[in-house]
């Protein structure tokens, strides 16, 4: 068996509007291995974000962990706030969805990309410098030395993202955590990234945990595939159980959602719109907007279920889903 470098059990993160307090995160298992690619795919709102931030322990004002464990190499950095120092940068890196807060608005981002891992790495000024170029041209950053003596709110949003992405990068971590990292970019810088960040994978032996709403992007980079909605997982499988027999309607529906670049196929979006945190269903989260629900959908614990060894899913119909035939080809 891979040994574990993430896991992350029973996770339950809160948050609050004055009065009430409810889970964003609810009762959130899984694990990633060393080398390991996994996707976290989900529509907005369903907490993913909020997962990523609570394994580095960098949630929002008024958001807070109220159970469960996130085990590092075995060190459980929610009950060891030394240990989750240590390990930020060199261990655990994150690629945030937006990149103004990562980044130092009155530092210069050639500075930022190397500053921390330089003292890590133990590079001398010229190694860093180096290093620096080396990366933010594969980052396919134009008129690399100049754009590395701007301050951040000189760049475009697009070259701002790819600067965090590299200043990520820089500190050559074991896992890297990467929220939305592509979206605010065009399709082709976007593939460029998703290449390197494949490659890199690969040269660094990094593990990747990969943020997203669209499944065509899991596809190319991830091997492993976690379902979340309303802060719960719904489903979890290799890449090819997940697009070829989806088995709960949630993924299926996300599935039917995604653009096929290679069909003219019509798009089927999901019909109704995900509850907020504060107005979620009895029973299974998802059967309000679900074809399949049945009257036991609407009361009860729904929680993953092992179908196969790398197949699971909270969905009690899930015979459903298979019956429906065939699936759209993603990634
Ligand atoms: N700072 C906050 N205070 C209160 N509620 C929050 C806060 N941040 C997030 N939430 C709530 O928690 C839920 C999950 O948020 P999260 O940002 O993790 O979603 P997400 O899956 O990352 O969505 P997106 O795809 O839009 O980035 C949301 O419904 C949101 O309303
Ligand atoms: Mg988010």
């Amino acid at each position: 068996m891979a040994e574990p470098l993430l896991e992350v059990e029973d996770l339950r993160v809160s948050v609050s509007d004055g009065g009430r307090t409810v889970a964003a995160v609810d009762s959130v298992s899984f694990r990633v291995d060393a080398g390991d690619a996994v996707g976290l795919v989900g529509e907005s709102g369903s907490g993913k974000s909020l997962t990523l931030r609570a394994i580095l322990g960098l949630l929002p004002p008024g958001v807070k962990v109220s159970s469960g464990s996130v085990r590092f190499q075995g060190v459980d950095l929610l009950a060891d706030p030394r240990a989750l120092r240590r390990c930020r940068g060199g261990g655990i890196s994150m690629i945030f969805q937006e990149p103004m807060t990562a980044l130092n608005p009155v530092v210069r981002v050639g500075r930022q990309i190397v500053d921390g891992a330089r003292h890590r790495q133990g590079w001398s000024r010229t190694q860093a410098r180096e290093e620096m170029l080396r990366l933010a041209r594969e980052m396919g950053i134009p008129d690399v030395e100049a754009a590395l003596d701007l301050y951040p709110h000189e760049l475009s949003g697009g070259l701002r993202q790819r600067v965090m992405i590299a200043a990520a990068l820089a500190n050559r971590p074991r896992l890297l955590l990467c929220d939305e990292p592509t979206t605010a970019l065009d399709v082709t810088i976007q593939d460029q990234i998703i290449k390197l960040l494949a490659r890199l994978r690969a040269e660094l032996s990094m593990s990747l945990l990969y943020v997203t709403h669209d499944l065509s992007v899991v596809g190319q980079i991830c091997e492993r595939v976690e379902v979340m909605y309303s802060g719960r997982l719904l489903e979890r499988g290799s890449l090819r159980s997940i697009f070829q027999a989806p088995r709960h309607p949630y993924t299926l529906g996300l599935i039917r959602a995604t653009p096929d670049v290679d069909s003219n196929e019509k798009l089927e979006p999901i019909p109704g719109s995900a509850p907020t945190v504060f107005d979620r269903p009895a029973g299974c989260p998802f059967q309000p907007r679900c074809a399949f629900a049945e009257k036991d959908c609407r009361s009860g614990e729904f929680s993953l279920r092992a179908m196969t060894d790398d197949h699971a899913t909270a969905c009690i119909h899930s015979e459903r889903c298979a019956a429906v035939g065939e699936v759209r080809e993603v990634g």
